[in-house]
């Protein structure tokens, strides 16, 4: 069955339809006589109608160059015609639904590794559906999405300002910080909103910021930077590969930064910085710069001590390893960066993301004071008191044990197929996170639609120079932490079979 450019399977027979209708382009998929079918004898729509099926038949045909993967690049930002090919969405509505994902009554009780018994074995009270092992959003605790079933309250109405404070403190705790000189900020947005509020309050226009590059990740942080008028001057390592500790300690001597950034997990590559010893190096060669930890992929399975560290900032986002729905920013922040903020020459460039706007009602609802600027998620709020209150009920670094664990498996499970990382010494690896090239010959929608298949989710490429040459496997959060769920098993057991199908059909 063959794919739309977003790796999700096309219906057979539209795509049979679509498929005759490319390679007879005056042909129609539409009725003889239909009021759609006399418009298309027209010349203008008839080429219309040819470029469409064009595009679309390029898609399909696997022998042409691949269509854009699902990168920001290509449908968020680059999209180009419209595409109509329908859409079908797994069904949720009943347990009998997914084939794949639900054993027939006639089928034995032992399943085979790549039909887990029952989702719901897993995932208890969700609807059946296909695991998400996407490196973010992730799935689910049972506890975490009922909890936004809260009945309606007020923002500051005494219940809420309760949860929201505790949920500060509890950010405290996540980012193992007891320094009162530091702040939680936990406002609406999604993560990219953490590097508008650096951009907007802790650099000004004309001063310099080093971006420590290593993937799409850092690209992006130093655009944001850029927008705010900082002059971005990246540090880039080859892919797979991060700066070194010479190469940084050489770009800080030769002109004053006001801040570093560093990506602790770049998303697109699997690459895991050592961002403890870059802020040693930082405090050593240049200790007015402020160190900026993009934490997005890594806050709650990568291990952090802000204090003990001496970080400035770390910002992540609450759909990764928190393990929260997306939609809401969340940083940590400095003493050091606070004082930054408030001694400004010029007023923070943004409205919404001011530190002058947000740093009172953080204070506010922490000391159980009401508290108003912009009215916050409360639903959401509840969900991340719950998945912190879980996280934090036991020590942190059992956390990222568990996560290195489960890591080592997974990339033994990798090596065992003869696949390779992106990020390929060892102490570049995440351990909540996998990037795995793809043999010679096959490209990610030759893999996912097997995978999906098999009920377990995993994302393309992203690295834009290498989109079409690998993919991503994310372990973290529930699917690695909670011991009922057999996610991960499953998933190596779905790729080693997906992988044998894939490599048939292409006859590799
Ligand atoms: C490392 C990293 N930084 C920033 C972001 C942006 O976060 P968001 O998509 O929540 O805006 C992401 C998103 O995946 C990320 O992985």
């Amino acid at each position: 069955m063959a794919t739309d450019p977003n790796g999700f399977l096309i219906d057979q027979s539209r795509e049979f339809q679509i498929r005759s209708a490319a390679c007879h382009p005056t042909s129609s998929v539409y009725p003889a006589g239909s009021p759609v079918e006399s418009r298309l004898t027209g010349t203008l729509a008839a080429k219309r109608t040819q470029q469409r099926l064009s595009l679309i038949s390029r898609h399909l045909d696997q022998r042409l160059p691949l269509p854009e993967l699902n990168t920001p690049f290509s449908t968020e930002r680059n999209s180009l015609a419209p595409d109509d090919v329908e859409y079908k969405p797994v069904d949720r509505t009943s347990t009998n639904s997914s084939p794949s994902l639900s054993p027939s009554p006639t089928s034995s009780a032992t399943p085979s590794p790549s039909q887990p018994a029952s989702p719901t074995a897993n995932m208890s009270q969700q609807a059946p559906h296909p695991t998400l092992l996407i490196p973010g959003p992730i799935e689910f605790d049972d506890a975490v999405l009922q909890s936004m079933s809260h009945y309606a309250e007020s923002h500051v109405a005494p219940g809420f300002v309760k949860t929201f404070g505790e949920t500060l403190a509890l950010t405290r705790k996540l980012f193992q910080s007891t320094n009162p000189a530091a702040q939680p900020f936990v406002i609406s947005g999604s993560g990219t909103l953490g590097w508008d509020v650096v951009a907007s309050n802790l650099i000004e226009k004309g001063e310099n910021a080093l971006v420590l590059h290593t993937g799409y990740f850092a690209d992006s942080f130093a655009n944001c930077l850029q927008t705010y008028g900082a002059h971005a001057t990246q540090l880039k390592a080859p892919i797979g590969e991060r700066p070194s500790f010479e190469e940084i300690e050489q770009a800080l001597k030769e002109k004053p930064y006001k801040l570093i950034t560093i990506t602790h997990v770049d998303t697109s590559t699997g690459v895991l910085s050592d961002i403890k010893r870059v802020a040693e190096v930082v405090r050593r060669v240049s200790p007015q710069t402020l160190v900026v930890v993009d934490g997005v992929c890594s806050v709650g399975c990568e291990e952090i001590a802000f204090d003990e560290w001496d970080l400035d900032v770390v910002l992540t986002a609450s759909q990764k390893a928190i393990g929260c729905p997306p939609g809401l920013s969340i940083l940590m922040l400095s003493g050091r960066a606070i004082d930054t903020f408030k001694t400004r020459k010029t007023p923070s460039s943004s409205y919404y993301a001011s530190l002058g706007n947000w740093l009172p009602i953080m204070q506010n609802y922490e000391a159980f004071k009401p508290s108003y600027f912009a009215t916050p998620p409360t639903q959401l709020v509840h969900a991340l008191h719950t998945t912190l209150s879980h996280i934090t009920a036991r020590p942190m670094h059992e956390r990222f044990s568990i996560h290195a664990h489960v890591s080592d498996l997974v990339k033994a499970a990798v090596a065992d197929l003869g696949l390779h990382q992106v990020a390929a010494k060892r102490e570049n690896q995440a351990h909540a996170m996998t990037a795995i090239w793809l043999p010679e010959g096959l490209a990610p929608p030759d893999i996912l639609p097997g995978l999906l298949k098999r009920g377990v989710i995993f994302a393309a490429g992203l690295h834009k120079e290498v989109a079409t040459r690998y993919i991503r496997f994310g372990h973290m959060g529930v699917s690695v932490t909670d011991p009922k769920r057999t996610d991960i098993k499953d998933a190596i057991a779905a790729l080693k079979e997906a992988l044998a199908e894939a490599k048939l059909a292409k006859g590799l």
